[in-house]
């Protein structure tokens, strides 16, 4: 056919997915750059995140209207083309997008499933930096009962809304790179009804403004975040700050039907803080804190400085979980979603570290106790290899923070403990695989692990 003929095309149909037609014609596909891939390249999540760019900067400018659960605003996403690119993807939920622009001149913009194409008026050249600018609004629908996950998201409650995303409930809210693998710093400008907090990561730009019965809250969190980890939760909260015992800036929030907790909270998050700073490394980000909300998630998440805890009172070792994974997750950031044990299992170790410092079980016994265990689950299912459909698997916990276990046995404490804090050094604010922590590891020790990480992360029985 007359497209079998022409040079660069079947790369630039295969690519484009069918979603929409090119926008260029064919015999320009080349010299115009050709379509950023519709997700990131992630095998579990083929269509999470996108191609042909990098995400710099996100600046979000929203007003959500409770009463009417309708948010609305810009999203200015300053990012680099990797590739020439002819057109490009965000990932967005529901929503109807007003406008467009790319570096300030109209753009062509079109949607399909949870895909946001934009078609900038000019090609991108591959090393340019560019900014699109989305205008948006609409009544944000979380991700309900999607496999095990229950619901995340942008997550609409009675005073405001519990801002969750993991693993990939960002595009609920703002249109996004939306994978773990690209990482970026944030603004958050956002307009409510006076009287309510919004709680964003990172930290307050001066005093909220009120004006006309609205109040402005602007927070900026400078150090990258992966789009799951970015919250606006919002609606009436007790608040209380100050600092760590170490000198660490602490921001605590309760809804106030769970005010007599915030003082536990305050206190546990700023000693959990300050200690995890002795065995982990310095803390990676310019606050700590934690946010109990009212919505019933049934889970807490990690979010960058602010843990949420979701309708109930996080306990000492909850809070310990979230807050390990400020460096396991947060400032190391996983590549893909079959590594999601680098967080889990080592956020799970942390709970064992925190009981064993506290004079409670030690590690060693949880470890015992867990390995004599019959459930299933856990030596059907390695942890190494998360299933989309299943992937917060207790194994994926548990057996994570075995693994840690039987590393720390076969390598010494000394090692050991080194390790973790070469790790979250060497990839403090950026990312990293399951290959990469085995290689330190043997580095580090001397010895060959494969067989350990083997039998611990990928086969489905339980390890002799
Ligand atoms: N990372 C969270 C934790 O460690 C779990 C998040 C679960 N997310 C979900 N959509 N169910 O506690
Ligand atoms: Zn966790």
């Amino acid at each position: 056919t007359v497209l079998a003929t022409v040079p660069g095309l079947a790369t630039a149909c295969s690519a484009s997915d069918g979603a929409t037609a090119p926008s260029a014609p064919p015999a320009r596909a080349q010299e115009g750059g050709l379509p950023g891939a519709d997700g990131i390249g992630d095998p579990d999540f083929p269509t999470d995140g996108n191609g042909g760019y990098d995400v710099g900067h996100y600046a979000l400018k929203l007003s959500y209207d409770p009463a009417a659960t309708r948010l609305s605003g810009t999203a200015r996403v300053t990012a680099t083309a990797t590739q020439a690119l002819s057109r490009f993807n965000l990932d967005l939920h529901g929503f109807t997008v007003r406008s467009v622009t790319v570096d300030g001149r109209a753009a062509g913009h079109s949607r399909a499933d949870d895909e946001l194409v934009v078609t900038p008026a000019q090609p991108l050249a591959k090393g340019a930096r560019f900014e699109v600018a989305i205008d948006y609004a609409g009544r944000p629908e979380p991700v309900r009962n999607s496999s095990n996950l229950g619901t995340y998201g942008f997550i609409p409650t009675k005073d405001g809304a519990f801002v969750t995303a993991e693993p990939n409930g960002a595009r609920t809210w703002f249109p996004s790179n939306d994978h773990p693998a690209d990482k970026a710093t944030f603004d958050f400008d956002v307009t409510v009804p006076a009287g309510l907090t919004v709680i964003a990561n990172g930290e307050l730009r001066g005093r909220p403004v009120t004006t006309g019965g609205r109040t402005t809250f602007s927070w900026r969190e400078t150090h990258p975040m992966v789009t799951y980890l970015a919250t606006i939760t919002m609606g009436r909260f007790e608040v209380r700050t100050g600092r760590s015992p170490g000198g660490l800036p602490v921001y605590a929030a309760t809804d106030p039907r769970y005010r007599e907790h915030l003082d536990f909270l305050y206190r546990t998050s700023a000693k959990v803080t300050d200690y995890w700073s002795t065995v982990f490394g310095n803390y990676p980000f310019s606050s700590t804190g934690g946010v109990i909300d009212d919505f019933s998630a049934g889970y807490a998440l990690e979010n960058q400085t602010k843990p949420m805890y979701g309708g109930f009172q996080p306990d000492e070792s909850i809070i310990a979980h979230e807050l390990a994974h400020q460096w396991f997750g947060d400032s190391v950031s996983i590549t893909r979603w079959k590594d999601l044990w680098l967080n889990e299992g080592f956020a799970t170790y942390a709970e064992w570290l925190w009981s064993e410092h506290n004079g409670g079980t030690t590690a060693a016994r949880s470890f015992q106790d867990y390995y004599g265990s019959e459930q299933a689950a856990l030596w059907k299912y390695p942890p190494g290899v998360a299933r989309p459909d299943d992937l917060f698997n207790a194994s994926v916990y548990v057996r994570g923070a075995m693994t840690l276990h039987v590393l720390r046995g076969r390598i010494g404490d000394d090692t050991f403990f080194r390790l973790l804090r070469a790790w979250t050094g060497e990839h403090r604010y950026g990312n990293a695989t399951t290959e990469q922590f085995i290689a330190l590891a043997e580095k580090m020790s001397g010895k060959q692990l494969d067989d350990l990480f083997d039998a611990w992360l990928y086969q489905p029985r339980r390890p002799s």
